[in-house]
């Protein structure tokens, strides 16, 4: 079965885009020819792939816009990195075709907030309700002693949601994006950390 994940929150700057880049490179490593969309018209995931380095360009990852998508014949994984925008009619079709909806989450209260009222919405869908889509929560610019984690831990209790993973706050990811990378195509010792995070997340997907 072909694999379709949506990275999606209502919530902007909950690092959908990010966790977009760093998931299609960790699963294109593991073989799987994988195509990150860039749905959404700020266009992140596309510039950051026009960044990347000739030497971290592989047949099994590309990237591509929504309306080129019909383009890939290819394919193994379909990663759609979502805007944040729910009143975006294509945000609906792609909900309706994944089999996973990745849900990044950070602490703050207005992240809970938002989250809260995205998921009121996405519990609205037939195809949520009926449970054909799972739904992965995933905590986001994790600080290990920071107290505000408790109370994200409150809010998610709350909902009856239990997140795969955390996915530590660190500048790494800023820098990497930047340079048109991911965690998953440097091998420094202080990334090992940063990868294992991820195992849940890829063992969850059936990608490692
Ligand atoms: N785990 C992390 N550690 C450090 N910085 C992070 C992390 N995750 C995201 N960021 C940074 O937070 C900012 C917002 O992240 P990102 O663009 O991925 O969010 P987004 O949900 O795609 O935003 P938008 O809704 O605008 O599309 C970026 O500067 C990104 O580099
Ligand atoms: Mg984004």
């Amino acid at each position: 079965m072909k694999i379709k994940i949506g990275i999606l929150n209502s919530k902007g700057g909950c690092g959908k885009t990010t966790i977009a880049i760093n998931l299609s490179v960790a699963i294109s490593h593991q073989m799987i020819k994988t195509v990150l969309i860039d749905a959404d018209p700020n266009q992140g995931a596309l510039f950051w792939f026009k960044k990347r380095n000739k030497n971290h360009l592989s047949n099994y990852l590309k990237v591509t816009s929504l309306n080129k998508l019909k383009k890939i014949k290819n394919f193994e994984c379909l990663i759609y990195d979502c805007p944040a925008n729910m009143k975006d009619k294509k945000v609906k079709d792609i909900i309706s075709q994944c089999n996973y909806l990745i849900i990044p989450i950070q602490a703050s209260i207005f992240d809970q907030t938002a989250t809260n009222l995205f998921l009121e919405l996405i519990n609205k869908l037939s195809r949520i309700r009926k449970g054909k889509t799972d739904l992965v929560f995933v905590i986001n610019r994790y600080k290990k002693r920071a107290q505000i984690f408790k109370k994200l831990n409150t809010f998610l209790l709350s909902k009856k949601i239990k997140p795969l993973c955390k996915l530590s706050d660190r500048i790494a990811y800023q820098l990497l994006a930047s340079e048109g990378k991911s965690i998953f195509d440097v091998n420094h010792k202080p990334i090992y950390n940063l990868k294992n995070e991820w195992v849940p997340l890829l063992h969850f997907l059936k990608v490692k």
